[in-house]
This record gives structure tokens, C-alpha cells and sequence, in this order.
């Protein structure tokens, strides 16, 4: 089913011609798991999203990442094709078990090498890297060991960034820690959608705090070792009543603004706070308490997680809507959430189901950027799956074109706000391996033929490259 949402922007986002800010950087996105295939070669271990992968029952059609995009083989096309879409900037992921097969110990060369190539041809083509270190690929040697609910893998995951920077660092400038945290917790230790597939609202908490750990201790060690920009990458929604999605001055009772409140701590701030502040929000904290107890949070630990960074990555998708709803169990992937019901906004959905609003995200930058004025805001990762279909050599994704068309102009709207803004990365480069929804689900700007490994820039891609080449949006 295809849905449009041309008509449905709200008047405050500009229907005309639309021009970004100088130096503002525009790109795509992808993720290692996701894309590169070769799950076996060159000394690669396993992760977690391979067991998880295996384990029937686990990923739409039992499809897994063994092949993917095959672009652990094809980097070189794939940057030309890049480099023919007119991309800046490319956000890729490092798989840690390329790295270390087992999560720890000497560097494996050839998967270094694989990276090595890759940033080269990239820099040939006139394109930044900007490399997230950590995207949900754990080395199930680790996970073995507790994974994320064990102190150890946060100590662990520093030395791998280190490891990663002492051979990319002299040409790669902008670092991302981890790609969202709250997924990684809530969905691979909450409700088990994502590996490792565990089910318990402590260990999600514990996994929580452990990956935030990771991302102060690799953050200070990266800066040591002369990282010039580091970044922390959340999955970040606006939080709203059915009401408010569509106004915002919506009158709301009182249990409801605190089921937003609520819910917008346990998603943003729960990871901005003691990244940006070095503190817990106090409901959360309460709720680590109450299903983890605080003593995997020792002393230090907030100071640690609390290092300098330039800049938070902002994944949007959707608005996440709730309404207070007394009695209601929390969701588990939500500990914490009892007596809110989760519900959805009266928009247009994309193939995933997610609701399309697109002041969702100026709305959630604005908040953001009064909220945190002392970090810059960049989108690391914003677009939509459609069911493309591929008819003599071309993809008509005008449903695409127009759900990014909206969410720019709602970034464009945010900086006209005030929102230091700096730069915007599409999700996703190529079709891929979309987690437990496998192949089905198709964010690409390019489609993937996977038996042949064709690639095909969808219309979206040829829009694209013309916003990046005018560096804004036609009327
Ligand atoms: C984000 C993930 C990314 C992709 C998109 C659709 O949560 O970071 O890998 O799956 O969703």
C-alpha cells in the first residue's frame, strides 16, 4: 500500500523554495550488519545478530545478514554510486567482530584493512566519513559473557574504539560512540524484538547504563587519542498526546502531560542527561531502582559517562504518542511506563506502520536544542520504508520523496527556530537487512535486486542529489 502525505504538511512548514545554511552537510546512512555481507571472511566472529538471526522464529522469513547487500565486496561501487548521487558525507558502521572475533584482544588486520579501503575511497570520491562504532553488532563472545547487563563489556567496547582509531584516526575527523542506546537495551534485553532476544526489564536497565558507560569511557579515551569530533547517536522521538501530535497547544489533563513527561525521560533524557549532565533524571532513577537496584551504578560512573562531546545524532521517525491510561502494565519495552497506553497518531503510515508527521521533528529540535544548548544537533538517520516496486529500470517513490521532503522542511523550519542544526543523513543509502523485519522493509534511496546484487537510485535518490546540489529544496 502506497500513502501520501503531500497536503498534509502544516502550514508553519514552508511550502517554497527552501535554503539550508552554508556548510550544512548533507548524506546517507547505513549500518554494518545491515549491508556488508561476508559474514564469514577475513577473520570476522560472530555477533549477535547472527545468533539471533539463526534462531527460528526470530526474523521475518528467517533472513539474515550472511549476504545482505554484499557491499563488504562491492564498497567500491557503492561509493561511486555515492559519489554519482552527489553525497557529502557517508555514515557507515564498524562491526566490532571484524575487529575482534571475540570482543577482546589484538586487532584482527584484515578487518581493519576492510575500513582502511573504505575511508581511502571515500576520501578519493570527495566524501566524509562519519563512522558510528557500535550499531548493534556485539560480539556474541561477549554476549556470552552477560553482554551489555555486564559491567566488563563497557570496558571492553573502549578498547575496540581505541583500536579502531589508532588506524582510521588520522583521516577520519567525526566519531560516534553508539548508534541508539535505548534500542540496543529495550529492544535486545526488554522485549526481546532484537538480539540478543532477552526478556528483563533489570537487565535492560543494567544494559542501559553499561552502554552509556561504553560511551563515556570510549569517548575519553577517543578524545585522548585526538577524535576531533564525537558524537552520541539516540532514536529520539517527540512525545505527544493524539492531541498534541497535530497541536501543540492541545489542552491536556494532567495525567496526561505527565505520561508524556514521563515517557519523553525514558526515551531522551534517560541518555541526554547523564551524557550531557552527568545526572539521572529522578524518575528514571527510580525505576532503575525498583527493577535493577542501583548498585551496578558505581561511584564515578555518571562523571565518566559525562565527557565533552560536539555533537547529538538524532535518528527521528515518528512521534511517539501516549495518553495516560491508569491500571495499564508497563510495556516491556518500557519499564517504568505503568499507566501509559501507547497508541498512534490519525496520519499517514509508512510500510513499517509508522505514523508520518513531520513537525514531529521540528518540534522535537526545537525542545531539544532549549533544552541541551550546549551540544550541536545533527539527523544521523531519518526516511521511510515503501513497498517499492521496480518497473523497466525505475523506482517511483513519490511517497518517499515526499515523506523526505516534509522532514527537511521540518529541519529547515527547526533552524529557522533556532536549532543548531548541522546536518542532515538520509536512512538508508540501500535497501537492507531491516533487523527482525529482514529484506522485506526497503528504506533504500537505492533499490537492491538482492539475487543479483543490481543497484537501481530510486527517483527519491535522483531528488536527492538535486537538494544536495541546489542545498535546498525547490518550491
Ligand atoms: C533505526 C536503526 C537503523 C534502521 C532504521 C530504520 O532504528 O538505527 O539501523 O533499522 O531504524
Amino acid at each position: 500500500m502506497t500513502v501520501t502525505t503531500r497536503g498534509t504538511a502544516p502550514s508553519y512548514l514552508t511550502q517554497g523554495r527552501v535554503d539550508f545554511p552554508e556548510r550544512f552537510v548533507w548524506g546517507a546512512a547505513t549500518a554494518s550488519y545491515q549491508i556488508e555481507g561476508a559474514a564469514k571472511e577475513d577473520g570476522r566472529g560472530r555477533s549477535i545478530w547472527d545468533t539471533f538471526s539463526d534462531t527460528p522464529g526470530k526474523v521475518f522469513n528467517g533472513d539474515n545478514g550472511e549476504v545482505a547487500c554484499d557491499h563488504y565486496h562491492r564498497y567500491a561501487d557503492d561509493v561511486r554510486l555515492m559519489r554519482d548521487l552527489g553525497l557529502r558525507a557517508y555514515r557507515f558502521s564498524v562491526a566490532w567482530p571484524r575487529i575482534q572475533a571475540d570482543g577482546s584482544g589484538a586487532p584482527n588486520g584484515l578487518g581493519l584493512d576492510f575500513y582502511d579501503r573504505l575511508v581511502d575511497e571515500l576520501l578519493d570520491a570527495d566524501i566524509t566519513p562519519y563512522v558510528t562504532l557500535y550499531h548493534w553488532d556485539l560480539p556474541q563472545a561477549l554476549e556470552d559473557g552477560g553482554g551489555w547487563t555486564a559491567r566488563d563489556t563497557a570496558y571492553r567496547f573502549a578498547d575496540y574504539a581505541v583500536a579502531v582509531h589508532a588506524r582510521l584516526g588520522d583521516r577520519v575527523r567525526s566519531w560516534t560512540t553508539l548508534n541508539e542506546p535505548w534500542v540496543s537495551a529495550f529492544l535486545g534485553y526488554g522485549n526481546g524484538v532484537h538480539a540478543p532476544g532477552r526478556r528483563d526489564p533489570g537487565d535492560a536497565l543494567r544494559a542501559a547504563h553499561h552502554l552509556l558507560l561504553g560511551h563515556g569511557l570510549s569517548a575519553q579515551a577517543l578524545r585522548s587519542a585526538g577524535a576531533e569530533e564525537l558524537m552520541l547517536v539516540i532514536n529520539s522521538s517527540l512525545v505527544a498526546t493524539p492531541a498534541q501530535v497535530h497541536d501543540p497547544a492541545a489542552a491536556v489533563s494532567e495525567a496526561d502531560a505527565a505520561a508524556v513527561e514521563r515517557v519523553h525521560s525514558l526515551l531522551n533524557r534517560q541518555f541526554l542527561d547523564p551524557a550531557l549532565r552527568g545526572e539521572y533524571p529522578a524518575e528514571v532513577l527510580a525505576t532503575v531502582e525498583r527493577h535493577a537496584g542501583l548498585e551496578h551504578i558505581q561511584d564515578g560512573d555518571l562523571k565518566t559517562i559525562n565527557q565533552p562531546i560536539d555533537l547529538v545524532g538524532i535518528n527521528y521517525y515518528n512521534p511517539c504518542v501516549v495518553e495516560a491510561a491508569p491500571g495499564e502494565p508497563a510495556d516491556a519495552a518500557w519499564p517504568g511506563s505503568e499507566d501509559v497506553r501507547f497508541a498512534t497518531a490519525d496520519a499517514p503510515k509508512t510500510a513499517m506502520g509508522w505514523p508520518i508527521v513531520p513537525t514531529g521533528l521540528s518540534r522535537l529540535l526545537l525542545r531539544l536544542s532549549q533544552d541541551y544548548p550546549e551540544v550541536g544537533l545533527f539527523i544521523t538517520e531519518n526516511g521511510a520504508a515503501f513497498d517499492d516496486v521496480l518497473t523497466e529500470g525505475r523506482v517511483h517513490d513519490e511517497d518517499r520523496i515526499s515523506y523526505l521532503d516534509g522532514h527537511l522542511r521540518a529541519v529547515h523550519a527547526a533552524v529557522e527556530g533556532g536549532a543548531d542544526v548541522r546536518g542532515y543523513l538520509a536512512w538508508s543509502l540501500l535497501d537492507n537487512f531491516e533487523w527482525a523485519e529482514g529484506y522485506r522493509r526497503r528504506f533504500g534511496l537505492v533499490y537492491v535486486d538482492y539475487p543479483t546484487q543490481t543497484r537501481t537510485p530510486k527517483d527519491s535518490a535522483l531528488w536527492y542529489r538535486d537538494v544536495i546540489g541546489r542545498n535546498g529544496l525547490a518550491g
